[in-house]
């Protein structure tokens, strides 16, 4: 791979040990995928943040970077941690556990991360302009960045999203590349777009990513009146069912900017028809395992919430009660809870019995521990790896439908 003059000092330990380890990790990476060069990145956001994915070994890594003197060479965000950083002793997290995650949450500072503790940096700051090379992991931010804010990353894993902050470069490969960016599988959407609601979304993007698993996706027939969080809730379902980094919708985002097909030649990989018929059977029978009974764990925020989808859960939860025998958590970042907070929506919100859980979510912290037997979620993602993490049964539904549920203590 051809490096830069100062990329060879970089690589040769002249900028620190720090330094040098990441250049020789991005390098054998680059290696392995064919890269002829580096490319600087505009940011980087890292999921070595969470003790319950990373483990011991990723506090060890996490501390060695910060031990030789690492530091972001670029605006470095974090992925959220594996509990709620303020109230973890009132959930009744072991204190071992805490004790790891506080080793990262200090690493992550010395190293200069920005701790927004949330998957949703597109939200809170570290915001990319079209065409910008990016650094970041979290399947669900990267597909964001790409499809919604026409930014390039690829799906780096934990460890080298750390290398690419702190190097300030990643190898150029994949999605960096223009001619790897084109559509391969056309999704015709066959349902009236006026009928499309929020839960539609995640079940689009849970269906699509089942058929094209890694392929790129051109969607026709969503409104072009589809919104933010709608992208963001469809694309994290498509990330998690499918190895999705990427989707084109032509009309909505930047680098499919008419109704034709956003590449230049040759034939669809794939074409593949999504009607009311799948709609249902995903929602129903892919991404729930049961479809009835009492429900004592509803989990919402996986992307974590916006103020926005904050909003909706007031309105909705405004003088009801949550049922005796059902925990209803909603996580959001820290950001998002001080603006739910003065508008007013967090008090209504806890008012029901709901609880608002920070900097953390339901599938990266030991929410197994509770031993809850059925989760109701309105995350797509969360219904994908929920069953595995949480150690549940999980029925998806609407927001409507968790708050409901969580009401009558039961799905019916
Ligand atoms: Fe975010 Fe946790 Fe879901 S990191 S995308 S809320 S699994």
């Amino acid at each position: 791979m051809y490096l830069t003059k100062q990329e060879e000092q970089m690589f040769d330990g002249e900028q620190g040990t720090a330094v040098q380890l990441a250049m020789e990790l991005l390098t054998k990476v680059g290696d392995i995928y064919g890269a002829d060069q580096m490319l600087p990145i505009a940011s980087a956001h890292t999921v070595m943040t969470p003790y319950r994915d990373i483990l011991d070994a990723g506090v060890e890594i996490c501390e060695k970077f910060a031990g030789y003197g690492g530091k972001y060479a670029v605006p470095t965000t974090l992925d959220p941690a594996g509990m709620d950083l303020q109230r973890w002793r009132d959930l009744k997290i072991p204190e071992e556990y805490a004790e790891k995650q506080m080793r990262i949450v200090r690493a992550q500072e010395q190293l200069g991360g920005i701790q927004v503790w949330t998957c949703t940096p597109y939200l809170h700051g570290n915001i990319p302009r079209p065409g910008q090379d990016l650094g970041w992991s979290e399947s669900s931010a990267v597909i964001f960045a790409n499809s919604v804010m026409g930014a390039r990353t690829n799906r780096l894993t934990a460890v080298v999203d750390m290398a690419a902050g702190i190097a300030g470069r990643v190898p150029k490969f994949g999605l960096h590349l223009a001619k790897n960016r084109q559509g391969q599988a056309l999704v015709k959407i066959q349902v009236d777009p006026k009928s499309i609601t929020d839960s539609d979304y995640p079940t689009i993007g849970y269906f699509v990513g089942k058929q094209v698993d890694e392929k790129i996706p051109v969607l026709t027939g969503l409104p072009r009146t589809v919104s933010t969080d709608q992208l963001k809730n469809m694309g994290a379902a498509m990330a998690a069912s499918g190895s999705v980094a990427l989707y084109h919708i032509p009309g909505v985002t930047p680098e499919a900017t008419t109704r034709e097909r956003p590449v230049e030649k040759g034939e669809w990989e794939d074409t593949i028809e999504l009607g009311m018929q799948e709609l249902q059977q995903t929602q129903e029978e892919e991404m729930s395992t049961i479809r009835d009974g009492p429900v004592d764990f509803i989990a919402v925020g996986c992307p974590h919430y916006s103020p926005m989808e904050m909003r909706k859960l007031a309105m909705l939860l405004k003088d009801k009660k949550i049922h005796n025998n059902t925990t209803f958590w909603v996580y959001v970042s820290n950001y998002v809870e001080m603006l739910a907070k003065r508008a007013g929506y967090s008090r209504i919100i806890k008012a029901s019995g709901a609880q608002i859980l920070t900097e953390t979510c339901m599938l990266v912290s030991p929410t197994h521990i509770y031993g809850f037997k059925t989760l109701m979620t309105d995350s797509g993602k969360c219904a994908c790896y929920g069953p595995a993490l949480c150690n549940t049964e999980v029925i998806y539904g609407s927001l409507e439908a968790c708050v409901k549920t969580a009401i009558q203590g039961a799905f019916q």
